[in-house]
């Protein structure tokens, strides 16, 4: 699996419109779903809750949870349903994620987290990756953290996403704690010099394609986060400059049209066009009428219109 450029997991953010959008700006980066706890998928309809597009490839799934038999029995599911990687949130550090033990609070048990992962593994056939932090609250960040690897690693994980600051579990909102704890990318290339045979992919406030290239000179991978969400045409960059695939300009509006087929098959099915539409916010960010396309594509979001109504919108634009 290349995990040379990733699209980190977002809650409310990367579900399965968002995919199919950020598809049609790069090919080759490797996209997650937002984290779902096992037991949703245990318990949920699994049809709405995993379906996705084949175009969406390549596409991992992010779980949460902590009971090595629901983790194990929700990645096969995932498996059946086409994700070509199933990985495991050891980094979420909000109060209800702690309380029902899973994400950064596992970090304190790399003994739970190697069963959950062995469960798994054994399960599936496609890779069973972490992602997590370089470490929680007071944890000794060098010690600990190998620790942590080399017990996970054990079980069969071979690809960790790390996010390059701790979480600090007591008094910070998880908004907080992808801001306040510093960054420490050093820790995470030490790593990779520590296990040179694993995957190491970092993240953590990576804004540009030349700091994403910057990295890949210390580790196998980076994971974008915000600044592929709020800034997507930054993603048009990722197939020439990292992957070294010929490049081919696109406009902004060109991606809105690509985009239409989609909206009106949705549409058909019964998808809320704001749905969609609230992905492609970041898409004209720093562009002179940016509002005004912004404001456009909200009032498209109170009322179902023929999809010619966008053309004739977006032939008016051309940016
Ligand atoms: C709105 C939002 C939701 C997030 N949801 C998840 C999640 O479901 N699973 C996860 O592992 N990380 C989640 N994260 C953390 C990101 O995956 C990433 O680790 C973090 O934002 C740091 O990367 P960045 O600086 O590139 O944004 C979320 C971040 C944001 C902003």
């Amino acid at each position: 699996m290349n995990h040379r450029f990733c699209v980190a997991p977002m809650m409310d953010r990367t579900d399965r419109h968002c995919r199919y959008f950020h598809r049609l700006l790069t090919k080759r980066s490797f996209l997650y779903t937002e984290m779902l706890h096992s037991n949703a998928i245990l318990n949920g309809d699994v049809n709405k809750l995993l379906k996705f597009k084949a175009e969406e490839h390549p596409l991992a799934i992010q779980l949460g949870g902590s009971d090595p038999s629901s983790l194990a029995e929700a990645s096969v599911i995932s498996e059946e349903f086409g994700f070509r990687e199933i990985n495991l949130n050891i980094g979420c550090p909000s109060t209800k994620v702690q309380k029902g033990r899973f994400g950064a609070v596992l970090m304190r048990e790399p003994e739970l987290v190697s069963k959950c992962i062995y469960a798994m593994k054994r399960s599936v056939s496609v890779p069973v990756t972490v992602k997590c932090r370089i470490g929680v609250d007071d944890m000794d960040e060098d010690a600990y953290l190998d620790k942590f690897i080399k017990e996970v690693s054990f079980s069969g994980c071979e690809t960790f996403i790390i996010h390059a600051r701790k979480a600090w579990l007591r008094g910070l909102s998880p908004k907080d704690n992808r801001e306040i704890p510093p960054l420490n990318y050093q820790r995470v290339y030490k790593l990779k010099e520590t296990f040179p045979e694993l995957n190491i992919i970092i993240n953590g406030g990576i804004k540009t394609i030349k700091e994403s290239i910057e990295h890949l000179n210390y580790v196998d991978g980076v994971m974008l986060g915000r600044e592929a969400y709020d800034n997507p045409f930054i993603l048009t960059e990722v197939d020439s400059e990292i992957f070294s695939e010929p490049m081919h300009p696109i406009r902004r509006t060109d991606i809105l049209y690509k985009l239409l087929p989609y909206i009106q098959s949705e549409i058909d099915q019964g998808t809320k066009i704001s749905h969609i539409t609230k992905h492609l916010m970041g898409l004209f960010k720093g562009f002179e009428g940016a509002k005004n396309i912004r404001k456009y594509l909200v009032s498209l979001s109170n009322e179902v219109q023929p999809v010619d109504n966008y053309e004739n919108f977006l032939s008016e634009i051309a940016i």
